[in-house]
Formats: C-alpha cells, sequence, structure tokens
C-alpha cells in the first residue's frame, strides 16, 4: 500500500515541476509527451494536453485540475482533430498560440497583429492572451470568446457566440440566441448533417426548446451562469433580464464549483461538483423531446422512462455501433409522376402514435380540415413532393402536415399518427437492435450459391406452410376465446353488449350527430331500438392495438359501477372498427358549466352544485383507485372528461387513457398519456407514475371548479393570471374569498367550504406525490369530517414566485398570442411549443 502511494508521488513529482503558473512569456512550448501544463494560480485549472477518451489521440484542453477521476474538459479548440503525442502546443515569438502535430498546423489563434505580450491562464478557466494599450493591459485574444461545449460562472455568452456538442454522424446540437426582428431568445437547436433543399450552405435545423423571447432588450444580451448558480440572460445596465435558474448560494467563502455544457444528447445541464458532478438543472425532461435524437428515426421511452429507444423509419437503417439513431441520409423518396396518374408501386406506411419535427422549411402545407387520418395520408400520396405526413392535433383541431424532408425525428406520441411514403418493396419499420444482423446481402457469384438456392427455396416453402398453418390454428382459437369471452359476458347480468357495427350505425343514423371529439375518438349521439338514449364513442385513431387489449379494457369498465361513473352499455368489435356505448348525459361535460363561454350563452352553477359536484367526482375517483377489484389509473381527469346528467350529477368518463394495473405486480405504468396543465410532475421526470398523478389532475380540476376559470387564463392581469398561485396568496392574507368566482354574485360561497376545497386542492397539487391525499382522504378532507393544515406553497407556484411573476407573464402573453409566424427557425411549432411552455412554468 505504502509503495504504491510513494510510487504515485514519483510519478507527480515531474509533473509538478513543469507546471508553470503565472504569466506565461511568448515562446513557450507545452509538448504533449512529456505531460506539461500550465496551472491557474489558485490552481482551480489547467491547460495542456490530456486524452481523448480514444487510445493515444490526445486534446490541448482547459480542464479542472484539483478534481479526481477523469478530467473535466471545458475548452478545447481541437475536439473534432484529436493529435498524437508528438504534438506541441506554443506561444510563439509573433503573439499566436499554434498546436501543431508533426508538421501540421492543427489549429492558430491568428492574433500575431494584436501586439500580444504574454498569456495567463485564469482562475476562472479562460486562457487569455494580453496585449497593452496605452500602459494598461489589455485582454487581446482569450478562450471565453470561443467557447466549445461549457459555460462557466462568470464567461459571458453574447449573441455571436454559442456552445455546440461534439459532432457525431447524426449532427450535433447548439445554443445560442435566435435573433428575429425585434426580438431574440435563447434556444436549443439540432443541426443535422443534411442540407437544405433550397441553400446548399447551411444545414437543416430545428430548434426543440427556447426560453421567453426578449424584446426591446437594450445594449448587450449576454447568456450567462452567475456566481451564485443561476443560469440566465441580462441585458441593459440596470435591469435584471430573465433568469432560468434562481439559486442564491452565498456559501461565505467557500467555493462551488459549477458548469453549464451541452451534451451529446442535445440536453442543456447545470452541473454542480459535490465529490461528483451532480445535475441541478436540465433544459429539457425527456430524451424524445430533443429533436434528432435518433438521427432521422422515432424515439420512445423504454420500460424505466429513463432511457431513449430508437426505431428507424421504413427503409433507412441503424448508424453503426456506439451511437443509437439512424442515418438520416438516404431515405429513398419514391417520386411518383405528379400530373400522372397514381403510382401503383407507391405506398403510405402508418406509424401509428408517432408524431415528427418539422420546421417550416421542411413543410410543405398544413391542412385543417382534415377529418381521418387516411385523408392525410391521401394527401401525400399526392403530391410528388411529399415523403411523409403527420394527422394530430393543433390546439384541439386535427390538423394534417405533408413534409418534403424527414431530417429531425419523431416521438412517440399517442395524439398523432405518422404516414411514411413507401415504394412496395421497401422494408418495415425496424428497432434499433445490434448492428450487422441479418445484413447478409445475396452473394450471387458465390460458386456455392447453386446449391444453396434450391435448398434455401425448399426450406422456404416449408417455413412458409408451417407459418401459415400456425396462424391458422392461433386465429381459431383467439375466435373461440373471443367468442368464449362475448358469451361469458353477456350471460352476467349488468354486464356490456355487443352491439354489430351495423347496430350502431343505425342507433345513430350512420354517425351524424356528432357530441364531440376528444383525444381518444370522436361521440355520437345515438338511439337504440328500445329508445334509450346512448353515446357512441368510435375509436378511430387511438387504439393501434389488437383486439384482447380491447376487450380487456372494455371487460374492465363494464364491471366498474358507481354513482359517479359513466356506465358503459355496450361495445362493437369489428374488422377494423371500435366502438363503445355509453350512457348519454344530458347536460354534457362540465367545462361547459364552470367556464366562461364566449357565444354569450352563460351557463353558471351556484355554489352548492358546485361543492357537491367536487366531492362526488372525489368519490368517484376514490372508487376506482380505491375501492374497486382492478385499480386503475385514470391519467386524463380534466373538466372535459367529467359529465353531467340532468340532475347535474357528475360522472367520470374516458376510460380510454386508463391503463390496467393488477394490484399484486406493480404501481407504475409507463406510458405518458393525458393532457398537459393537469399532467403531474412525474410525467415529465422520471418519477414512477402511481394513483397519485391523478390526485394532482384532481387538485387542479377542482382549482378551476372552485374558481370558475381555467388555470391559466391570459386573457387576465398579471396578479390573477395564474390561479394556483393567486388563489395561494389570497389564502395566506386571509383573503380567500376574493378567489371566488365574481360571476356567483347572489350565490356567494361559503367562506368555510371555499377555504375548505382550496386547501384540499392545494394539497393534492403538491410537487411530492407522498405528500398529497389519498383520493379516499380528499373525500373526507372536503367533507369536513377531518382536520386540513394549511398547506404548504405548491412548487410550480414557488418557481413562478421565484422567476417574478411579472416577466413570466409578460413572456407568455408576448410568445403564445402574438408569435409571428415568419421565419425559417420555427421555435413555436407544436412539439417545441409542449416543452416550453413547461420550462416557462417549471424551470429547476
Ligand atoms: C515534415 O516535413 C519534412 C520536410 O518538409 C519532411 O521531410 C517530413 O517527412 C515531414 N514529416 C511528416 C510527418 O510529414
Ligand atoms: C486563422 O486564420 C486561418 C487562415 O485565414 C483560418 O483558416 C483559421 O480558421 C483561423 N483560425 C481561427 C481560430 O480563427
Ligand atoms: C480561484 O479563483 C477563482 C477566481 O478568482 C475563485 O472563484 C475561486 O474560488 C478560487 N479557488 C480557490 C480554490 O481558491
Ligand atoms: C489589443 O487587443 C485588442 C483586442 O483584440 C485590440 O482591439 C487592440 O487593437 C490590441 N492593441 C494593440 C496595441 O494591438
Ligand atoms: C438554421 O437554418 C437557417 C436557414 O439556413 C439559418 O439561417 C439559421 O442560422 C440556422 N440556425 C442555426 C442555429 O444554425
Ligand atoms: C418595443 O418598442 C416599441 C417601439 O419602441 C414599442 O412600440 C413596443 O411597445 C415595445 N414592446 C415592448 C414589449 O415593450
Ligand atoms: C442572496 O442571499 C443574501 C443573504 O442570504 C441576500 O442578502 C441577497 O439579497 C440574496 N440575493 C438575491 C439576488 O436574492
Ligand atoms: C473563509 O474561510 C476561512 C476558513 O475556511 C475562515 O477562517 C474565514 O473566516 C472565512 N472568511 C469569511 C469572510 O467568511
Ligand atoms: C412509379 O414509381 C416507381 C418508383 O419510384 C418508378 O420506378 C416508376 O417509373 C413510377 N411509375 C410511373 C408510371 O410514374
Ligand atoms: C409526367 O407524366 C406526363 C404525362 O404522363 C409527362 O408529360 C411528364 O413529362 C411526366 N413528368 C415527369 C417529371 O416524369
Ligand atoms: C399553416 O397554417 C397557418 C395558419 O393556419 C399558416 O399561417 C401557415 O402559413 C401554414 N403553414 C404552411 C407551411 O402552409
Ligand atoms: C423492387 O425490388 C426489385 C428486386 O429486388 C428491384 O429490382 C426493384 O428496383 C425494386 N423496386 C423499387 C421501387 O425499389
Amino acid at each position: 500500500m505504502a509503495s504504491r502511494g510513494l510510487a504515485i508521488i514519483f510519478l507527480m513529482l515531474p509533473q509538478l515541476a513543469h507546471c508553470l503558473t503565472g504569466s506565461i512569456p511568448l515562446n513557450s512550448e507545452l509538448s504533449a509527451r512529456e505531460d506539461q501544463s500550465w496551472i491557474s494560480e489558485n490552481g482551480t485549472f489547467a491547460f495542456g494536453f490530456t486524452s481523448a477518451g480514444r487510445g493515444d489521440q490526445l486534446l490541448l484542453a482547459i480542464w479542472y485540475a484539483k478534481l479526481p477521476g477523469d478530467p473535466t474538459i471545458v475548452w478545447s479548440p481541437n475536439r473534432d482533430l484529436p493529435v498524437g503525442r508528438e504534438a506541441v502546443a506554443k506561444l510563439d515569438q509573433l503573439g499566436n498560440l499554434v498546436l501543431v502535430d508533426g508538421n501540421t498546423t492543427v489549429w492558430i489563434s491568428n492574433t500575431s497583429s494584436l501586439g500580444v505580450e504574454y498569456g495567463v491562464m485564469s482562475d476562472s478557466g479562460s486562457f487569455i492572451l494580453y496585449n497593452r494599450s496605452s500602459s494598461n493591459r489589455q485582454v487581446a485574444w482569450q478562450s471565453f470568446w470561443h467557447p466549445s461545449d461549457t459555460l462557466l460562472p462568470g464567461q459571458p455568452l453574447f449573441v455571436s457566440l454559442e456552445l455546440t456538442s461534439p459532432k457525431s454522424s447524426l449532427g450535433l446540437y447548439s445554443l445560442k440566441m435566435l435573433q428575429q426582428r425585434t426580438s431574440l431568445s435563447l434556444a436549443l437547436t439540432y443541426i443535422s448533417p443534411e442540407p437544405y433543399f433550397s441553400s446548399l450552405g447551411s444545414h437543416a435545423n430545428y430548434s426543440y426548446w427556447s426560453s421567453p423571447e426578449i424584446s426591446n432588450a437594450t445594449g448587450d444580451v449576454i447568456a450567462q451562469l452567475f456566481e451564485s448558480g443561476s443560469f440566465g440572460i441580462r441585458y441593459g445596465t440596470s435591469s435584471t433580464g430573465t433568469m432560468y435558474v434562481h439559486k442564491n448560494d452565498s456559501a461565505g467563502n467557500q467555493s462551488i464549483l459549477r458548469r453549464i455544457a451541452i451534451g451529446m444528447d442535445g440536453n442543456l445541464r447545470l452541473y454542480r461538483w459535490d465529490n461528483q458532478w451532480v445535475v441541478e438543472w436540465s433544459a429539457v425532461p425527456n430524451p424524445c423531446l430533443v429533436a434528432g435524437i435518433c438521427g432521422s428515426g422515432v424515439c420512445s421511452m423504454d420500460n424505466s422512462k429513463s432511457n431513449a429507444i430508437c426505431t428507424c423509419l421504413p427503409g433507412t437503417s441503424p448508424v453503426g455501433s456506439g451511437i443509437k439513431g439512424c442515418l438520416s441520409s438516404s431515405i429513398p423518396s419514391p417520386q411518383g409522376n405528379c400530373s400522372g396518374t397514381r403510382n401503383r408501386s407507391i405506398r403510405m406506411e402508418t406509424m401509428p402514435q408517432t408524431n415528427y419535427y418539422f420546421s417550416g422549411a421542411s413543410t410543405i402545407s398544413n391542412y385543417s380540415s382534415v377529418s381521418r387520418g387516411s385523408e392525410c395520408a391521401e394527401l401525400c400520396l399526392a403530391d410528388c413532393n411529399c415523403v411523409a405526413s403527420v394527422y394530430g392535433l393543433l390546439e384541439a383541431e386535427t390538423c394534417c402536415w405533408t413534409l418534403r424532408s424527414m431530417v429531425f425525428g419523431g416521438l412517440q406520441d399517442p395524439s398523432s399518427t405518422l404516414y411514411v411514403k413507401l415504394g412496395m418493396n421497401s422494408s418495415r419499420t425496424q428497432e434499433q437492435g445490434p448492428p450487422g444482423e441479418g445484413s447478409n446481402g445475396p452473394t450471387s457469384d458465390s460458386p456455392r450459391s447453386g446449391v444453396l438456392l434450391p435448398l434455401l427455396l425448399c426450406v422456404s416453402v416449408l417455413v412458409v406452410l408451417l407459418c401459415l398453418l400456425l396462424c391458422y390454428i392461433i386465429r381459431r382459437r383467439r375466435m373461440q376465446q373471443r367468442q368464449g369471452m362475448i358469451s361469458g359476458s353477456l350471460s352476467l347480468p349488468g354486464c356490456p353488449v355487443h352491439f354489430s357495427f351495423h347496430d350502431l350505425q343505425t342507433a345513430t343514423c350512420n354517425f351524424s350527430r356528432l357530441l364531440g371529439t376528444g383525444g381518444s375518438g370522436s361521440v355520437y349521439k345515438g338511439t337504440l331500438r328500445d329508445g334509450t338514449l346512448v353515446a357512441v364513442k368510435k375509436l378511430d385513431k387511438m387504439l393501434p392495438h389488437g383486439e384482447r387489449e380491447f376487450i380487456t379494457e372494455v371487460t374492465t369498465i363494464g364491471s366498474m359501477h358507481h354513482m359517479n361513473l359513466v356506465s358503459l352499455c355496450g361495445f362493437c368489435s369489428e374488422r377494423s372498427h371500435r366502438l363503445l356505448v355509453y350512457e348519454y348525459m344530458s347536460n354534457g361535460s362540465l367545462d361547459k358549466w364552470i367556464f366562461p363561454s364566449n357565444n354569450g350563452q352563460e351557463r353558471l352553477l351556484d355554489w352548492q352544485t358546485r361543492f357537491s359536484i367536487a366531492i362526488a367526482i372525489a368519490q368517484g375517483i376514490a372508487y376506482f383507485h380505491e375501492q374497486c377489484r382492478n385499480r386503475i389509473i385514470h391519467c386524463d381527469i380534466k373538466p372535459e372528461n367529467i359529465l353531467l346528467d340532468e340532475k347535474f350529477c357528475p360522472k367520470v368518463s374516458d376510460f380510454g387513457l386508463a391503463k390496467l394495473m393488477s394490484r399484486e405486480h406493480s404501481h407504475v405504468i409507463t406510458m405518458v398519456r393525458g393532457t398537459r396543465g393537469y399532467l403531474a410532475p412525474e410525467w415529465v421526470s422520471n418519477r414512477p407514475i402511481t394513483v397519485k398523478a391523478d390526485v394532482y389532475s384532481y387538485g387542479m380540476l377542482l382549482l378551476e371548479i372552485v374558481g370558475g376559470r381555467r388555470n391559466l387564463d391570459m386573457s387576465l392581469d398579471q396578479e390573477e393570471f395564474f390561479y394556483p398561485g393567486w388563489a395561494f396568496k389570497e389564502m395566506m392574507n386571509g383573503t380567500p374569498l376574493k378567489a371566488s368566482d365574481k360571476r356567483l354574485n347572489e350565490g356567494v360561497p361559503d367562506e368555510e367550504e371555499f377555504l375548505r376545497a382550496l386547501q384540499v386542492a392545494l394539497w393534492c397539487i403538491q410537487e411530492d406525490a407522498w405528500m398529497r391525499p389519498s383520493m379516499g382522504e380528499v373525500v373526507k378532507m372536503l367533507e369536513g369530517s377531518v382536520e386540513i393544515n394549511v398547506p404548504p406553497m405548491p412548487q410550480i407556484v414557488l418557481e413562478l414566485v421565484a422567476e417574478g411573476l411579472h416577466s413570466v407573464y409578460r413572456a407568455m402573453k408576448g410568445d403564445c398570442f402574438s408569435r409571428p409566424t415568419t421565419s425559417s427557425a420555427i421555435t413555436c411549432q407544436r412539439s417545441s411549443k409542449a416543452t416550453y411552455s413547461y420550462s416557462t412554468m417549471s424551470p429547476r
């Protein structure tokens, strides 16, 4: 042990001898062979050669000199051009900083004309070359002006600068300020290896994260990581600017090391040193929200909800080993003749539950009056420039986009469908597996193929025959199973009836009376033969999975009987048709009754009705959370999914998104479902989803019921636009009734009940799932049979206050209401907007 320690000390001795601190005169040299470095005065940073992580390759770099383990590189001029053992870095006679490898100059600072006198490795992490003008030393050049992927405390990121991630075969990511005509915003952009269609020079890019826009900024606009640990933009002289991360670490005089870096995975992270690098904040909560993470392929999350899985588009192949993702180049896009008739050798491949990132430049056009996915596929098929189309939602309207290129990648998204144009014999989509599999192409000139071919043929014929037989057997067994299940369920009283598609067509007058369209399908009004009114839900785009899952879902829903749940009368499953038949609710959904309507017909529920509705909804949810044989997480609780019968008895509907959860298995499900605004924070972090996610959504819903307004309403002023924050403030001031619905002029809420409801709601929206009450407890609290403590300020409110109400309000108002639809660097596309609104509301 001791001898080993001694050996290490001896090994370090020559190195120490070569370390230089203080100013570095002209004609100084660092040799890679001798492992020399220049150290900053207090020893925090070192400048020299360090391993690039690949064999004998070296980088000229700046790194933290005192930290154990592999060096953390904060700057390197030759990231993409590593050098060998013979390399030399020198500050030459002319004042250039030069990196020479053998006979080639790998990199040069070009500072010979600036009168450089000496260099300094500064304690802040910048390598500085000084010159002198009228006896004052002046910075002629410094590494801070040419950042790589890291921003250090105090390092200014000017409008002209950018951080870039190391390049890979899938392109790279950049953090820079995007300039619009009158405003600018800090954005993360994916720069693909593909050139744009029109202009060859620049690469196709897509901004997947952007900060609130800054308009009318005066003076220099600078993004900066502050010594306190905050990260944000400052501009002008007096103004504080905009902050994304708030910290106030004034921990005496001990210095905390922090850095911000953009990773190969496109995420921007703030790290703090605490015996290792700890992530304090990241810009994007989920790897699939980064464009190009799979190259041109489609990203989905694995079962642990922490790793991205890539699926290649039809006709593309995975890139080599080591990197996930698919090659974006050479997607074979079959070009039909536009003017001629339909080219029969071209078809559209459907990729359900998939969305795709596209910029203005990659969009041909958009159609808002498209009611079915197949229509969207047709639109692309008919256009010879189109390679794919996306069918999805744009502010609750279905919309179809036709695309001329596919380079930014896609992501799993239950509300969208992707159609990809393919030649008849292109291969299907492939999961990214280990490379090299199944790539043994036909070796035509091999002499053995003459013998192998007939043999292969025989074998394949046999295999095909066996497959057919197997399919037949499986299908027959399935049919029997299904019939068994259906007849079994028919024999039980109160269970859903099996309708034929024709029955339902007749009952709904061929689906002519549309009641509404939700995430999972359209709902039509119908009348059964015996005169019962029903609501028929046609699951047209949500359920790509098989019949078995559908039957499972139906039996689950059918087994739920509670006064506050919409009951299922029947279902239909024929060919591709999947329909559910529910009891009809004459008063429609709750949102029409609690929010101010804009068509003048004001419908208003008085306080007593509202309060009893809130309790009844809680009872309904508590039933399927706690009292039912199959525990269920609804995942999409919101006013639109609460229906009211003629006596205003509320019923929870739409289990289309709910996923069965067996008690003995886990309390965790994986897919991201639900509606933003009501989504619990665990959906976007990597924490497990439990029934407490529904409690969070219920809390948001309860606030909207008592407030009689949407939680986020930009038509109101800065004080009131975010209801949870306003209500919390009024509650703490002892004036909760100020936050009550002003339209209730006579039926003023009972102050005690109103306060109780507010407190329950604020407990429900706590960040930590364990702090939220169970639905059973919510019922008791609302009924007043248990005491309620004063809730702590919910994190979402806290963050808003920390960020500065005024700036958030201004930014959101400016951003989502008056965004010019001009530039090609689109930052408010559907997907990125979603990300954006999350990062505004919840920087962490
Ligand atoms: C460097 O240049 C010299 C003379 O021009 C030449 O002889 C030598 O081979 C070169 N070395 C390398 C590694 O290119
Ligand atoms: C220095 O000048 C050369 C020649 O003009 C140029 O190729 C190189 O990119 C410059 N280096 C830097 C760091 O600007
Ligand atoms: C080194 O100097 C920098 C810049 O002055 C300072 O922030 C840091 O705390 C110092 N570190 C130590 C270990 O003294
Ligand atoms: C010193 O460097 C600055 C910054 O590049 C430059 O503007 C200035 O002209 C230089 N001074 C002299 C005397 O060369
Ligand atoms: C994205 O591409 C556009 C068009 O070529 C270009 O003007 C813009 O600078 C690019 N943005 C980034 C961040 O590279
Ligand atoms: C920006 O400046 C223009 C002209 O000075 C002014 O009309 C506009 O209201 C300002 N916008 C904001 C958001 O302050
Ligand atoms: C940071 O905290 C100190 C005391 O802990 C306080 O004096 C200072 O005003 C705070 N700074 C900010 C920007 O909040
Ligand atoms: C700084 O830290 C040293 C030792 O850690 C302590 O003795 C000194 O009082 C501190 N100074 C201040 C201003 O906190
Ligand atoms: C149809 O498309 C295929 C593949 O792109 C092409 O080879 C063929 O010539 C096309 N036929 C017509 C009639 O345009
Ligand atoms: C498309 O077909 C029409 C007639 O069938 C022909 O005149 C035209 O040249 C074709 N265009 C292309 C691009 O092949
Ligand atoms: C998409 O539709 C919007 C308005 O609905 C329009 O402003 C925009 O130009 C359209 N984009 C394209 C690429 O057609
Ligand atoms: C389809 O496959 C055949 C044989 O593999 C090939 O010759 C033909 O070019 C392919 N057609 C298309 C449109 O890719």
